[in-house]
């Protein structure tokens, strides 16, 4: 098992690409989820410490009769929860072939070709955005990871000796960013959260009002948070207004567009986008809407010289001898990590393999099937919307006719357990947020499998549900 033989390889790869055709197949007829708790899947599983091995087979046995059944199926065309990608077999195979080279991407003399493949498809990533030429980035583990990197770059601008630093980011921002100032040693207290309009947008008026008073109380300003889509209701902030602000107070510019910055490819929704490649650094995830399967983030610096001010180190046993301009390039300058798999492989095999056209055309699709949803609740007497659509993410409430007269409060508990329902159904999955202090029903399509069929699908599952609730309408 340690070193298989040839013909073990070739059976362990016949079956392992059987499994992947019977799953993906099958994924249609399976629940998004099913309903389990910890003691049943552990009393599934053999919990003796290992002393010798099993042969392949009877690991992919407890992989079809327990891990799959029992995970939430994040392929299935209706699992609409969190920002969630579905993976795709091309990128699966490039994660297969990244382990089999078992490539080390820490500076380039480690991993000479994978980190040109990297630096090639930063590339890529960057003209898709629109930066310009000298910008440069990394693929990280996730949009945390790249959250924290462009916060460590933007930190290191400033002399925090003279002063508490102070970063603004708008209410709706992800918790990374806050998590990623506690531990740069920011402090969460110095996230200022600056308002939202009635889209969900940073209220300019108020970014404006809080740096200033930020300014008389000996606060020094270093960073404004601007998102291109929100995970809460996707909204996309005013990036060249927020350049304009940044511009005049000299701070630092980050977009998180963890979860929507590739829906740039979608011709409908471009605009939104305008400004963004004036942002000085950008994150965003190739395992939300590039499909591809969970472990690729990716950071983008408008100057990789910010980055390599505040992650460069030098240690006697890393130094290179001999080694001049591209061939010294030291991934580890530019981001926290050191050891990183060969992320790039799976990003490479997708824009190569796939193309543009076909991604963009995927990714046109989604922001069709969530305006869809918005028109089909508003054409409804029993559903409601709590936040227009901008892009894939729609956040609605079910307010059948018996429920009308009912206060917000009622609504809302009704809403939250339907949605508790309708997961344990399995048909259809969707998460949840407060929107507006309210509670909300939230899906996001990310899924190039997702039809408008499926949209219809989701609000007959959710009244049938609703229906089954104990004493409720
Ligand atoms: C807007 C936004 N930022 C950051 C993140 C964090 O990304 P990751 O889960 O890849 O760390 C998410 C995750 O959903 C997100 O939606």
């Amino acid at each position: 098992m340690l070193e298989p033989s040839a013909d073990e390889i070739g059976d362990w790869g016949n079956s392992v690409t059987q499994f992947m055709i019977d799953y993906l197949g099958g994924l249609r007829d399976r629940p998004a989820y099913r309903h389990t708790c910890s003691r049943e899947i552990r009393s599934r599983l053999d919990s003796t410490l290992p002393i010798k091995g099993t042969d392949f087979d009877s690991l992919l046995k407890v992989l079809r009769e327990t891990i799959v059944p029992f995970s939430r199926q994040n392929a299935h065309p209706r699992m609409f929860g969190y920002v969630q990608s579905p993976g795709t077999p091309i990128g699966a195979f490039a994660d297969l072939l990244a382990s089999t080279l078992n490539a080390n991407l820490t500076i380039w003399r480690s991993a000479p070709a994978p980190v040109e493949l990297e630096r090639l498809t930063i590339d890529w990533i960057r003209q898709i955005l629109g930066f310009p030429a000298e910008a440069g980035g990394l693929f990280v583990s996730g949009g945390s990871m790249a959250n924290l990197a462009a916060l460590g770059a933007a930190r290191h601008t400033r002399d925090h000796s003279l002063g508490r630093l102070r970063m603004y980011a708008s209410s709706a921002t992800h918790f990374s960013i806050a998590k990623a100032a506690a531990l740069l040693g920011i402090g969460r207290e110095n996230v200022r959260h600056v308002a939202v309009d009635e889209s969900f947008r940073m209220r300019v008026d108020d970014l404006v009002a809080k740096i200033n008073a930020d300014l008389t109380s000996d606060y020094i300003p270093f960073c404004v948070v601007a998102n291109a889509g929100t995970v809460d209701t996707g909204a996309v902030d005013r990036l060249r207004e927020i350049r304009e602000i940044a511009d005049r107070f000299q701070v630092w510019m980050h977009v998180d567009g963890s979860y929507g910055a590739f829906a740039i490819l979608a011709e409908s929704a471009r605009r939104l986008f305008a400004g963004v490649e004036q942002a000085d650094s950008i994150a965003l995830d190739p395992h939300k809407w590039l499909y591809l399967p969970v472990d690729v983030g990716c950071v983008i610096y408008r100057d990789p010289e910010a980055a390599r001010a505040a992650f460069a180190h030098e240690a006697e046993y890393t130094r290179m001898f001999g080694e001049e301009a591209d061939e010294a390039f030291v991934c580890w300058n530019y981001g926290p990590e050191l050891s990183r798999r060969f992320r790039a492989l799976k990003v490479w095999m997708l824009l190569k393999g796939v193309g543009l056209d076909r991604l963009s055309e995927a990714i046109e699709s989604n922001l069709a099937c969530a305006r869809h949803l918005e028109s089909m609740v508003r054409a409804s007497d029993d559903f409601e919307m709590v936040a227009p659509v901008e892009l894939s993410i729609f956040c609605f409430r079910h307010v059948p006719v018996q429920l009308r007269n009912q206060s917000p409060k009622a609504i809302d508990a009704f809403n939250e357990r339907l949605l508790v329902a309708l997961q344990r159904d399995g048909s259809s999955y969707l998460s949840n947020a407060i929107v507006g202090g309210r509670f909300a029903l939230r899906g996001c399509v990310l899924n190039y499998r997702t039809t408008l069929r499926d949209m219809e699908i989701l609000l007959d599952d959710l009244r049938r549900v609703a229906k089954s609730l104990p004493n409720s309408v």
